[in-house]
């Protein structure tokens, strides 16, 4: 039958963290998104083992089945995450050819540096820029050279398996899986021009992902997040990691102030953070001289802790900002005050939604 809603109106993103699960609901009104419904859930011990690179099916279905409870979303249609940690995303150059080949060269050269079996990980590619060698001074160049620079992203098929299986037994119909730093590039930068840093911090691990032009460059991911500061203030403070957390989340911590007991306790983990933004920053200069990362965009729940921002500007003497997910969606009335304060959780769940409403 003829519907005037079509259900493509409306989208879920649900982003499964290592330690929460984040759902948020989009629609389509006057063609523009809006937040019409999020739920949360708590911080729940583990979700996804990072040792074993896995999704621990049994407890994930049973958050996303309280979250979903709470959440009374009106859409079973859900764009899914795929936690950075378990794709390989890699860049290869290929000489030009006709787009029919394409897909057996990219395999080919895949297989040299990928190091599961090909046919155990599911394989995607896009062309994200192409340019002209420059031909060897003294050489007599007969033909141009052009080459075509391609991304290549792989996740183990078990990987897929077990997320589709989690999202399946709790009557979602997933329209898409998407490696969560698409999602978030999606939600903080769309197509703005310009190169950034987007730095994510959460729970477990902290991921990177240089964006230029829209397009992603480079993305790394290692594990450092919010669990290690409260560690190392419930140990370096004697006290129980609930209280540690507690903490963490006051205004009591001043990471600028090196004099400051908890602010040198917190310190060395925000270093490690910094070490990486430092080291992906000198690679990717030294490989784009004329591509200067104008400005870091943290985001994830721990990007919220008293003086981070202002720690990370003044180590990097670069603007440093705290991303604004809901930029491009608008917010229905009565979630507006309220969800500005998990805004910097939802950025994986919401740009996972934009997706799902872009689909045609
Ligand atoms: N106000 C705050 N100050 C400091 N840390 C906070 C604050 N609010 C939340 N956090 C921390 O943010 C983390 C959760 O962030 P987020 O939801 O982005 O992580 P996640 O997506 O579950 O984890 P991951 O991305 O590592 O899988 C927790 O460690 C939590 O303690
Ligand atoms: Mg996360």
């Amino acid at each position: 039958m003829f519907s005037l809603f079509s259900r493509k109106n409306k989208c879920l993103g649900v982003d499964i963290g290592t330690t929460g699960v984040k759902i948020v609901e989009l629609k389509k009104e006057n063609n523009v998104p809006v937040l019409s419904n999020y739920a949360l859930s708590y911080d729940s011990g583990s979700l996804i083992q990072t040792s074993g690179l896995e999704i621990l099916d049994g407890q994930s279905s049973e958050i996303i089945r309280n979250v979903l409870k709470r959440g009374k979303f009106s859409t079973k249609r859900a764009v899914v995450a795929i936690p950075s940690f378990l794709a390989l995303i890699s860049f290869v150059e290929l000489p030009e050819m006709p787009r029919a080949e394409l897909d057996q060269a990219v395999r080919f050269e895949a297989n040299k540096y990928i190091p599961t079996p090909l046919d155990e990980v599911s394989l995607g590619w896009d062309i994200i820029g192409s340019y002209q060698e420059k031909p060897i001074e003294g050489s007599q160049a007969i033909r141009q050279n052009n080459k075509i620079q391609i991304m290549v992203v792989t996740v183990p098929k078990s990987s897929i398996e077990s997320i589709t299986k989690v999202i399946e037994k709790n009557g979602l119909v997933s329209s898409a899986l998407e490696v969560e730093n698409f999602a978030t590039t999606r939600c903080l930068i769309g197509n703005d021009k310009g190169t950034f840093m987007i730095v994510n911090i959460g729970a477990k691990a902290t991921n990177f992902t240089i964006v230029s032009d829209g397009i992603i460059r480079v993305t790394r991911s290692i594990d450092v997040g919010g669990v290690e500061i409260s560690r190392a203030i419930a140990s370096g403070l004697r006290i129980d990691l609930q209280r540690a957390d507690k903490f963490k989340r006051s205004n009591q911590i001043n990471l600028l102030d090196v004099k400051d007991r908890t602010s040198s306790l917190v310190a060395p983990v925000a270093g490690m953070i910094l070490d990486e933004i430092k080291r992906l920053r000198e690679l990717y200069h030294k490989k784009n001289p004329l591509r200067k990362i104008e400005k870091l965009i943290f985001t994830g729940g721990t990007s919220k802790m008293n003086s981070l921002l202002e720690y990370f500007s003044r180590q990097m003497s670069l603007e440093c900002q705290l991303g604004n997910s809901l930029a491009r969606v608008g917010v229905e009335k009565k979630y507006e005050n309220v969800v500005k304060e998990v805004a910097p959780e939802l950025t994986v769940a919401i740009g996972l939604a934009l997706r799902g409403l872009q689909e045609k």
